[in-house]
């Protein structure tokens, strides 16, 4: 039976020498992959109410969007630098290959929402802690992080831990 990381393509050397890039596009591209990936992605937080989920540019878009829309909660997008049109708030952060700062507008999340971040891929989990300190600065409760792929030997979940986060990921 074909699993959510079956649909998952490896792509060695993007963006640069060394990387193994783990291409969710042919997950996403598969009628019974997406579908299975989002209904996986929602398992755990079954029963509960989150006012809004927050995903990461760029794939967090695509399957927060669909999460959202599944928990009737409203979408706040995170993104890079320079990128979004209000007033924001940034945060810099250290990526598996580089560095970058990501930004949110600083009305998106109200104090005291509960909420849910969504990304494709947890790596070193620069990405999303940067996130989870942007929705914190803003009052938010981060209630879980939800990914469709882990790369542990990188650290992240483990630093997303160290934070007292609950993550979540279909593929290790
Ligand atoms: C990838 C991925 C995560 C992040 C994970 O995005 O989609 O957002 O890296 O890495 P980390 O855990 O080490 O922070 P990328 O930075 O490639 O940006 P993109 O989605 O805009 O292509
Ligand atoms: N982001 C950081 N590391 C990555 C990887 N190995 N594959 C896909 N996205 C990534």
């Amino acid at each position: 039976m074909t699993e959510v990381k079956d649909y998952i393509r490896t792509i060695p050397d993007f963006p640069h020498e060394g990387i193994l890039f783990r291409d969710v596009t042919t997950l996403f591209a598969s009628p019974r992959g997406f579908r299975m990936a989002i209904d996986q992605l929602l398992h755990p937080y079954s029963g509960m109410r989150f006012d809004k989920v927050v995903g990461l540019e760029a794939r967090g878009f695509i399957l927060g969007g669909a999460v959202a829309h599944q928990l009737s909660a409203g979408f706040v997008p995170i993104r890079k630098k320079g990128k979004l049109p209000a007033a924001t708030i940034g945060q810099a952060y250290q990526l598996e290959y580089g560095e970058a700062e990501v930004e949110i507008h600083d009305d998106a999340i109200e104090p005291g929402e509960k909420i849910l971040l969504v990304d494709d891929l947890l790596a070193t989990g620069g990405t999303a802690e940067a996130g989870v300190k942007l929705i914190e600065k803003l009052g938010g409760e981060v209630i879980g992080c939800a990914f469709i792929v882990d790369l542990p030997d990188l650290g992240g979940r483990a630093k997303l831990e160290s934070l007292d986060m609950d993550v979540h990921a279909l593929c290790v």
